[in-house]
């Protein structure tokens, strides 16, 4: 039985994320982009460890390696945890990322502006060859949302977040900041001893 790890998502950023951080330990590692002929899982969970052990329960399930897969977003204190787990989707599924920041700028100024404590969330599920779900793990990055969208850096919600111990938002810090703090690269860490104990290879 071989021992490669599948990264469950389409999406380069994640898979250059996950190889920059894993890509140093003996780990074989895919992505979907290896299996084009997989169907896109729907996100129907109602938590961030719903929806990622959901993903990689069933991606395993249709290519038959153990998988890794993810699910993050942006938790906002005064709006009661929201967007969550519908981060991707705030503002309906055709919104622009920012149209969203838009949208979360306009409640948290209908919320009173006072507190703009925020924190982005990443769960990552690791299943089984055979869609078995093994471990989860959690990664969180604690900060403030910016009055007003700042940097072109990053993706989604990065122009508006502003990570604790930083002046900058995640889109005008260096990635490489963002990728030694962020919720995903926390998430990773704590996986890591279990990949390799895991995955790992002699190589
Ligand atoms: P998913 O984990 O790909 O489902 O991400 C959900 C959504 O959360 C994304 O589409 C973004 O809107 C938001 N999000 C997750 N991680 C980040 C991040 O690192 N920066 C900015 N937005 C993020």
């Amino acid at each position: 039985m071989t021992k490669k790890l599948l990264i469950a998502t389409r999406n380069r950023g994640k898979v250059l994320e996950v190889e920059s951080l894993l890509g140093a330990f003996p780990l074989r590692l895919c992505s979907l982009a290896d299996f084009p002929a997989t169907v896109d899982v729907e996100e129907t969970g109602s938590t961030f460890e719903e929806n990622s052990a959901l993903k990689a329960q069933a991606y395993a399930a249709q290519t038959g390696y153990s998988t890794l897969a993810d699910d993050s977003g942006l938790e906002v204190e005064a709006l009661g945890g929201a967007p969550g787990v519908f981060s991707a989707r705030y503002g309906g599924p055709e919104a622009t990322d920012a149209e969203r920041i838009d949208l979360l700028l306009g409640a948290l100024k209908r919320s009173g502006d006072a507190n703009r404590r925020a924190r982005f969330v990443c769960v990552i599920a690791i299943a089984d060859s055979q869609a078995k779900l093994l471990e989860l793990f959690t990664g969180t990055c604690e900060g403030h949302i910016a009055h007003e969208p700042r940097g072109s850096g990053g993706f989604g919600y990065d122009p508006v977040f502003v990570p604790d111990g930083y002046r900058q938002t995640f889109g005008e810090l260096p990635s490489e900041i963002k990728q030694r703090i962020s919720h995903r690269a926390r998430a990773l860490q704590a996986a890591l001893p279990f990949l390799l104990s895991h995955f790992g290879t002699q190589a």
